[in-house]
């Protein structure tokens, strides 16, 4: 049975962050969310970032620092309006089109993982390139193809950001080593979703650590 401490957040420098969550392993594939105590994955106005805080920040961009790409579905890249972020990006997506805030990325900084049967595929190799375009399947991804992939262009720590339907897609496929978890002290009920969405699963987790910062509780688990 492994014995947790809760040590302060505030009590680690960026370099002690940095190696409080350094990757056990390549490639490493790590999903990062928050959610509110009672479980809700998006605030009241349906997205994340209005439960998320500072103490969350400062580890998902710590996270962000490490990490050779981001791997995001494309629901929740055109909920949140994603830009381009300072990171390679990959959307994963099944109808292949690039969300729209992301067309007019710099080439190679947008990747699309999708499906042969996608209906904007023709597009988004033309906008995109077909090098920057994987097909890794006809109707469903191969999401095990997709870490390879994303491993052999040399990315080999990966950070998923979500969202619930990318998350429960990734546990299914067993692809994912490491669940980074933000719980903030707010309650918000309503029909909101939860971190994890649209499949059937009971995956053991070991954690690994905790952080707290006024009421924050930031863990890290593993996946076996
Ligand atoms: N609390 C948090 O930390 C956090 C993090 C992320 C998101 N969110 C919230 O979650 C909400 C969005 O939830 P969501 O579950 O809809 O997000 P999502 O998983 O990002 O989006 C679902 C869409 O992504 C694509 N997708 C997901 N899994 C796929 C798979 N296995 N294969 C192919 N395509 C796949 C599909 O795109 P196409 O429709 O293009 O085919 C699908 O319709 C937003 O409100 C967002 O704010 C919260």
């Amino acid at each position: 049975m492994t014995h947790l401490s809760l040590k302060p957040l505030a009590d680690l420098t960026d370099d002690e962050l940095a190696a409080a969550y350094a990757p056990r392993k390549e490639p490493w594939l790590r999903v990062n969310f928050v959610s509110t105590v009672d479980g809700a994955a998006q605030g009241p106005d349906g997205l994340s970032k209005s439960i998320n805080n500072a103490a969350d920040k400062r580890v998902f961009d710590a996270l962000r620092v490490q990490a050779d790409c981001l791997i995001v579905g494309a629901g929740t890249l055109r909920a949140e309006g994603y830009q381009v972020p300072s990171k390679p990006l990959v959307v994963v997506s099944r109808s292949g089109q690039v969300p729209e805030g992301l067309r007019d990325a710099p080439d190679g900084r947008i990747t699309m993982a999708t499906v042969a049967s996608a209906s904007h595929l023709e597009e988004t190799r033309a906008s995109l390139g077909a090098e920057n375009t994987l097909v890794l399947g006809e109707h469903e991804i191969d999401l095990h193809a997709l870490k390879k992939e994303l491993a052999d262009k040399g990315w080999v720590d990966q950070l998923s950001e979500g969202g619930p339907h990318l998350f429960g897609s990734l546990v299914a496929a067993g692809v994912v080593d490491e669940l980074c978890y933000t719980i903030v002290p707010r309650l918000i009920g309503g029909g909101h979703l939860r971190i994890l969405a649209g499949v059937d699963i009971d995956v053991a987790l070991e954690p690994v650590s905790l952080l707290e910062q006024d009421g924050t509780i930031l863990g890290r688990w593993l996946l076996s």
